[in-house]
């Protein structure tokens, strides 16, 4: 089994660069389905998610290519199918993206129900409540959605939930509608934001988008449109992290602060420096003394879910206690235990971990339980005394790109090693 060796205590310093937008990329590729002809994304990272993804496409008939670093041609002229498999949708919940696009384009789509994960239940009830009232109708049969439309039509929509992959389908679907589909509480994510950008650069009437409020206008004769993706916000504030837990001196590039605010303002609460510096790059000074603050998970623009267990890491060795409360998912504390193993002082109430900061963390063998957990669990490495092992990584892949090579860029001692299966 691979995984990734960390002898803790370096101390960051360096200029990292921040790649593409994950969650950006994955509703964009399935926004290819909409399309006869070449849709061409820049800046897509090379992610195990993206590969399955394209694995995804491909079976649908979608034609895909790498046209150079980054760069990808996916061209959906013919499609020879309408079914996302169980093996594929188990890989990555994000397959269900595929739902909105295909009864746009083909009025019929079969996607896996994607059943449990990690971190929670993760349910889809808003994105088949909104399709059904576009008209959609959904049939649950052996372990598959089946969802058919003679005609979409356009209607307000009401999300219980800002759902992001839930509104980025509504909105595929939508463009396809006859007549104006309102959806209100929409996810206010930049990556929400993107999809609207490229759908309006296909010729999609699409507005709205960080209001809350998307009101979308079919049916459309779309046409191909190429597009750069935005720079990963999490992979950003993950990187800043770990400046802040190493006491390093960091130039992370290629970041759009605007997108992190609230990281960002958590970040200042513990002491770290942060200084924009210059276009899309920002200094990350870390702190002698980290400072304890207390954070609460929200939908943008809030403090991320998904940098929940980065900054529970570098709570870990705060001085004082820190409140860190998750509202999104209600199981997504997995990385406690195994912080826990490497002396960490976490003890979880109701949704909220209590971290009391310790003087430092001793390295341990530990295992990576889904992707922000194992990203937190590298963090914590990093910081540590002595040496970590993290394996699973497989979990890490799924979402951060070379992230391993970026820290030792940075000075970091990390690398990947083979473990025996029965130490992991
Ligand atoms: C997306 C992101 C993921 C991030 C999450 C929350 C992608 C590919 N993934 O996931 O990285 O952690 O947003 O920011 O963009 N819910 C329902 N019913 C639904 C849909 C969602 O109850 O039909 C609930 C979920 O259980 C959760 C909340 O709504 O409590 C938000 O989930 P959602 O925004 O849908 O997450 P994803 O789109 O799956």
């Amino acid at each position: 089994m691979r995984g990734l060796l960390i002898e803790g205590g370096e101390r960051l310093v360096g200029e990292v660069k921040v790649s593409g937008a994950k969650n950006a990329a994955l509703p964009l590729m399935a926004a290819s389905l909409l399309v006869e002809g070449p849709v061409v994304l820049e800046n897509v990272p090379h992610l195990r998610d993206v590969e399955t993804f394209i694995q995804l496409l491909e079976g649908l008939g979608v034609k895909v290519s790498w046209r150079g670093k980054g760069v990808l041609e996916l061209d959906a002229s013919r499609l020879s199918g309408f079914t996302a498999p169980y093996e594929l949708v188990k890989a990555m919940r994000a397959s269900i993206l595929v739902l909105g696009p295909l009864l746009a384009r083909l009025g019929e789509a079969k996607v896996s129900l994607p059943g449990g994960c990690a971190i929670g239940a993760r349910p889809i009830d808003l994105h088949l409540k909104g399709l059904e009232q576009m008209g959609v109708e959904i049939r649950l049969e052996h372990g598959y959605i089946h969802a058919t439309a003679k005609r979409l039509k356009g209607t307000r929509i009401y999300l219980d939930l800002p759902t992001v992959t839930g509104t980025e389908n509504l909105v595929m679907a939508a463009v396809q509608a006859e007549g104006e589909t309102v959806i209100e509480n929409a996810a206010r994510e930049p990556e929400v934001g993107e999809l609207a950008a490229v759908l309006r650069k296909m010729g999609a009437w699409v507005e709205g988008e960080g209001s809350g409020v998307l009101k979308v206008r079919g049916p459309s004769q779309l046409r191909p449109a190429s597009h750069r993706i935005i720079p990963d916000r999490i992979e950003a504030g993950t990187l800043m992290v770990a400046s802040a837990i190493t006491q390093g001196n960091v130039l992370v590039r290629d970041v759009r602060l605007d997108h992190l605010e609230a990281v960002v303002e958590k970040l200042r609460q513990t002491g770290t420096e942060i200084k924009p510096a210059g276009d899309q790059a920002v200094r990350v000074i870390g702190p002698a003394r980290i400072l304890s603050a207390d954070v609460r998970t929200h939908p943008y623009p809030g403090f991320p879910t998904d940098m929940q267990a980065q900054f529970m890491a570098l709570m870990s060795v705060a001085q004082g206690l820190s409140v860190i409360t998750e509202t999104i998912f209600e199981n997504r504390f997995l990385h406690v235990s195994e912080l826990r193993r490497m002396g960490a002082d976490i003890r979880i109430q109701g949704p909220s971990a209590i971290v009391q900061g310790v003087p430092y963390l001793s390295g341990a063998p530990v295992t990576a339980t889904d992707l922000r957990a194992s990203a937190s669990l590298v963090l914590a490495g990093l910081a540590a005394e002595g040496d970590t092992v993290v394996t699973k990584i497989h979990h890490l892949e799924r979402g951060y790109e070379d992230f391993a090579g970026k820290l030792s860029a940075l000075g970091a001692k990390i690398r990947e090693v083979e473990v025996d299966e029965a130490a992991g």
